[in-house]
């Protein structure tokens, strides 16, 4: 017998969304959110001519909310789209053409199409299904989990790829200077060229009852930081000052969130972001995150130029890999 995909479940709910999928009142996105307003995070325009601006902008934003947008990023608006294009289309295919990529039972990655990647609190449900899959370096990618239709799926996936490398390094490099380490420090400490680049499409299907529902629950990503671009569809929110906000949604600008693994390598500098996500009652919400992680045997810990006697280590350090197993088997770190 195969998994329940929300997709299935989504398609026979009417008014009333299983129990399952009911949040607590804690939790509950209708109660939770802060009606009324929307949350402006830092935007940050990379083609800005002062450098040392767009630099200070990124380190203040990674220190003080661990989330921005970055707009004039230098991808095409046509890689974008086409990259959006061809998951919609993976996703709209029949459930059998999809279950030929499922994750493999006990699988020790998080490749493949599926439905639920945390354990969760009190057994709840999370209205989305995903398909996760590396798509840098060469090495780390594993085509059996690449959708062979659309037939353009694989070009297109390597082309975003492609895009991504410029804003990946100008990233690194910024806030490896705003650490006062030297350029190539930060990226050299997260794993450096073996820095694999996951690609997960998140499909949160119309919700009869989004007040009571959540896409993704409360989380902090692990990775280094992540690079997410959303379709048209609000439902992104951030933490800030004890309070759930929408995040405003600005077309083609990259989303970026600060990950555990920065957290940790700037012991405590740059903070995490804890975000959710929404979903909405007439339509498909998807999202196409890249999180850029060490690689899994790699040792990440702060760095040592961060740390002395007055500035004891606040993180351990241990390999990524063991990381991302405690975190999602809930084991404290
Ligand atoms: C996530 O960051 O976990 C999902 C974000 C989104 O769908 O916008
Ligand atoms: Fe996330």
């Amino acid at each position: 017998m195969g998994v329940e995909r929300v997709q299935d479940i989504a398609s026979l709910s009417k008014d009333e969304i299983p129990a399952e999928f009911i949040r607590s009142v804690d939790e509950q996105p209708g109660i939770t959110t802060v009606h009324g307003e929307v949350l402006e995070v830092p935007t940050i325009d990379l083609a800005d001519p002062d450098e040392e601006k767009v630099l200070q902008a990124i380190v203040d934003a990674s220190r003080d909310w661990g989330m921005f947008q970055i707009v004039n990023h230098g991808v095409p608006v046509e890689a974008i789209t086409k990259l959006q294009a061809v998951g919609k289309e993976f996703f709209e295919l029949p459930q059998e053409e999809k279950e030929v990529y499922a994750k493999p039972p006990g699988s020790q990655s998080v490749e493949g199409y599926g439905t639920k990647l945390q354990k969760e609190v009190e057994g709840k449900k999370a209205w989305v299904d995903h398909l996760f899959h590396n798509i840098w370096p060469p090495s780390a990618v594993n085509y059996r989990f690449w959708p062979k239709n659309p037939p353009s799926y694989r070009e297109v996936n390597e082309e975003y790829a492609k895009h991504m490398h410029g804003v990946v390094e100008k990233l690194f490099k910024s806030l490896s200077l705003g650490l006062r380490l030297e350029g190539h420090e930060l990226k050299e400490a997260a794993s450096g060229d073996d820095l694999v680049y996951l690609l997960k499409i998140n499909y949160y299907p119309p919700c009869p009852r989004p007040d009571l529902a959540l896409g993704v629950p409360a989380h902090t990503d692990m990775s280094a930081f992540t690079i997410l671009v959303p379709n048209h569809v609000q439902g992104l929110q951030a933490f800030r000052d004890s309070h759930w906000y929408d995040v405003k949604y600005i077309p083609n600008a990259f989303v970026i969130h600060i990950g555990d693994q920065l957290e940790i390598l700037s012991n405590g500098k740059y903070k995490s972001v804890l975000h959710r996500t929404t979903v909405n009652k007439e339509h498909t919400r998807m999202s196409w995150p890249v999180f850029l992680e060490p690689s899994p045997d790699f040792v990440v810990g702060p760095h040592p130029k961060l740390v002395d006697h007055e500035n004891p280590p606040k993180y351990k350090t241990k390999k990524y890999g063991d990381y991302v197993h405690c975190k999602l088997n809930k084991i404290p770190q």
